[in-house]
């Protein structure tokens, strides 16, 4: 019962800012802070989230008006301790524990590149007995140590003539979710960080919109290294890239893949349909729901498909929160 109100509470607040959002400014309301109890569902989440964070699961730092509730941030403060996570984040000695961790070193010689599309064994495609076939993905026996110096110090495409830093995922190894972009652009290649730029920004604030911290979810991209120009990637190079991504959900294992923007939607689930159909409709990818919504980027060009995104996000949510997506 208290949970039912709990979410009945949060449908109103939700709704309350939304109509804010869509310009009724002077609509203000007082709300009963929302507590959630101790069985709630989204308390199931595999990534702790504590009640206060839930609590902030409308979208708050999306660009909408801060609820009156709301906790006065600093905020140089908030980006000083965001930009410091994402270099904490980044470091490997931040990798969860894994069989070989102890045994890698940053000074160990690259192994020469060898065969890098996705290992057979990652995929189970035994087929069932009955019903529809779809591949799964089974037990990966490498490490993320181990993806990171088979990549090296990257040069099997040419995108890495231009690169200052390789870019590779980051963030929380154990994570349910993954956000997958297109590419590193300037700041994510002076950096080595993925999403630290003006999307990067926005990414951020679409994480906080499902009460997660960037810190609770994992962030990569197809391509780990800058395109001349910030220019799409071609197929060679995407595909040249790829495997390493793949490998990494092979370890990783998330429950849901989101997916920013056409190139990294197309890329990962190798399909020509466009983002504007795909989106916010889970697709499979070896048995992982995988959620293609807009790229943050193209938000900052054309804020009103923040809404979109919005819908996508909530259906995120919910899944991470139920284990099924949401009707
Ligand atoms: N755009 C992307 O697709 N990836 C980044 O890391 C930054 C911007």
């Amino acid at each position: 019962m208290k949970s039912e109100i709990s979410t009945l509470l949060a449908d109103i607040k939700e709704q309350i800012l939304y109509l804010q959002e869509l310009g009724a400014e002077n609509f203000s309301v007082e709300l009963p802070e929302i507590s959630f109890s101790a069985n709630s569902k989204a308390q199931s989440l595999k990534t702790e989230v504590s009640p206060e964070r839930l609590e902030r699961f409308v979208p708050t730092e999306f660009d909408l008006p801060k609820l009156e509730t709301a906790k006065p941030k600093a905020a140089g403060a908030e980006n000083a301790s965001t930009r410091q996570s994402l270099l904490e984040a980044t470091k490997l000695s931040r990798l969860p524990s894994l069989p070989k961790r102890n045994s890698f070193s940053t000074n160990q010689k690259t192994e020469p590149a060898r065969e890098i599309e996705m290992p057979k064994t990652i995929i189970d495609e035994t087929p069932p007995l009955f019903g529809d076939f779809k591949p799964t993905l089974g037990e990966s026996n490498e490490t993320i140590e181990e993806i990171r110096l088979d990549i090296g110090n990257c040069v099997r495409c040419p995108l890495h003539e231009g690169r200052t830093k390789i870019v590779h995922t980051t963030g929380n190894f154990n994570a349910d979710l993954l956000f997958v972009g297109e590419a590193p652009g300037a700041n994510e290649d002076a950096e080595g960080v993925p999403f630290v730029g003006r999307a990067g920004e926005l990414l951020n604030k679409i994480i906080q919109s499902i009460g997660l911290r960037r810190e609770d979810v994992l962030v990569g991209n197809v391509n780990r290294c800058r395109p001349p120009g910030n220019r799409t990637p071609t197929l060679p190079e995407a595909h040249t890239c790829r495997p390493f991504l793949k490998r990494e959900i092979a370890v990783v294992k998330p429950k849901v893949i989101v997916v920013l923007g056409n190139t990294a939607t197309q890329n990962l689930l190798d399909t020509k349909v466009g983002i504007t159909k795909l989106r916010g409709e889970f697709q499979d990818y070896f048995g992982i729901s995988v959620m293609p919504t807009f790229h943050p980027a193209y938000l900052l060009r054309d804020p009103s498909k923040k809404r979109e995104v919005w819908e996508d996000m909530k259906k995120v949510r919910d899944f991470l929160n139920n284990g099924t997506p949401s009707t």
